[in-house]
């Protein structure tokens, strides 16, 4: 009879050394994001916490949920989504899913609008790469010209497949605006099953002179 070592393979051996090592609280630990200030203001304060929030459970390995970052240009949702990004990345190199990927191979980092210029150009296959990876960053929806509807039809199929995967979505509009700009749909997904959305009405970086 083979050992048992042989049968699951030098892989299989590694992935679980992995699991038996790992040590879920220091992980934690580094779900700062100091680079982020707050200023004392609330709303600032509560993208902070969200983001804290999502990475915090994304590292502790529990069931994937969305945080929805809305607000004004410069208020910081896309520096605020590049490190969750960038955290969750540094953190899990090496730990594969369920299906035995590695997740950081199935992290993608969307530039919204690039992505709705590439479906227009006719890349259909394009809306299969969005909806897969384990964890998805969608920057800047929302703000793409799209008098057919065409556009928000695809960000309609994305937003609803990835339902239950790790997601974080930075936009200019709000809830209000969402549901009757885009689609009514699309706004309930985001505040669904435990997912989270912050709106925020803070000063743009740039006309405070930080940073
Ligand atoms: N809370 C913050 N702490 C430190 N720097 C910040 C913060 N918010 C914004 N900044 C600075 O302002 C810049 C612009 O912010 P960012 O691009 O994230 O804005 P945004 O909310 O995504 O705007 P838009 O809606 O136009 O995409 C950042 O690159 C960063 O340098
Ligand atoms: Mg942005």
């Amino acid at each position: 009879m083979k050992h048992i070592g042989n049968l699951i393979g030098r892989g299989g051996r590694r992935a679980i050394h992995r699991l038996m090592t790992r040590d879920t609280t220091a992980t934690h630990k580094l779900a700062k994001f100091d680079e982020f200030k707050t200023l004392d203001e609330p709303h600032l304060k509560a993208m902070k916490e969200g983001a804290e929030w999502l990475t915090s459970a994304m590292l502790r390995h529990e069931s994937p949920r969305w945080l929805t970052l809305l607000g004004p240009s410069g208020t910081g949702k896309t520096y605020l989504a590049r490190m969750i990004y960038r955290i969750a990345r540094n953190n899990l190199m090496g730990y594969e899913g369920r299906d035995g990927w590695p997740h950081t191979r199935l992290m993608r980092w969307i530039n919204w609008r690039k992505f709705c210029d590439l479906i227009r150009g006719g890349d259909y296959t394009r809306t299969e790469f969005v909806i897969d990876p384990w964890m998805a960053v969608l920057d800047d929806i929302g703000a793409e010209y799209d008098p057919s509807g065409f556009l928000t039809s695809k960000l309609d199929r994305v937003i609803n497949e990835r339902l239950r995967k790790w997601t974080v979505v930075t936009c200019n509009l709000s809830l209000e605006e969402i549901s009757s700009k885009l689609d009514r749909r699309i706004a309930s997904r985001m505040i669904r099953d435990g997912n989270k959305v912050i709106e925020v009405n803070a000063t743009d970086f740039a006309l405070r002179g930080e940073g």
